[in-house]
């Protein structure tokens, strides 16, 4: 669970919100994403919700364009240790909570099933900005059975 001082925080200080008054990655982005990862770690065996409730809050706070912005998962991760985030975990989860925000952008796939549903819970919001989300890129068969959903609703008429 989010420290409700925190959350005001992220919410305060977020680039994405008051430079860049974002739709496409501003909260109700977040907020989607922090939907979709709790669904997707009900269904992967080892996945951490609190890592990826977290990722979910922090992973986009810091944009400074819409497009390429290949730092902002740092500078969110920045921020979140700004706001004393690093307290609240493990040593484990803090490893797991930097590697996610900092790198979910790379268009990598991940192993670990806590950084893996961070990554699938950010790719299957992709539907809001045009994209239909790609299997290949999913982490875990939870996010490759909700990808190969989505494509059947969107594309499913076309084919
Ligand atoms: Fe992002
Ligand atoms: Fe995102």
């Amino acid at each position: 669970m989010i420290p409700e001082n925190i959350f005001w925080a992220a919410l305060a200080r977020s680039s994405t919100i008051h430079d860049l008054r974002s739709y496409d990655h501003g909260p109700g982005h977040w907020q989607r994403v922090a939907q979709n990862g709790i669904e997707l770690a009900n269904y992967t065996e080892g996945a951490d919700v609190e890592v990826v409730t977290f990722f979910a809050l922090f992973h986009d706070t810091m944009r400074q364009n819409e497009w390429s912005d290949p730092e902002h998962g740092k500078r969110g991760f920045e921020l979140a240790q700004t706001l004393g985030v690093e307290a609240l975990l493990t040593p484990a989860q803090r490893h797991k909570f930097g590697l996610a925000v900092v790198r979910h952008d790379f268009g990598e796939v991940e192993s670990d099933p806590t950084i893996g549903c961070c990554w699938d819970a950010d790719r299957l919001d992709l539907p809001r900005v045009g994209i239909v989300p790609d299997e290949r890129l999913m982490s875990t068969e939870a996010g490759k059975s909700a990808a190969r959903r989505l494509e059947r609703e969107l594309l499913g008429e076309r084919r």
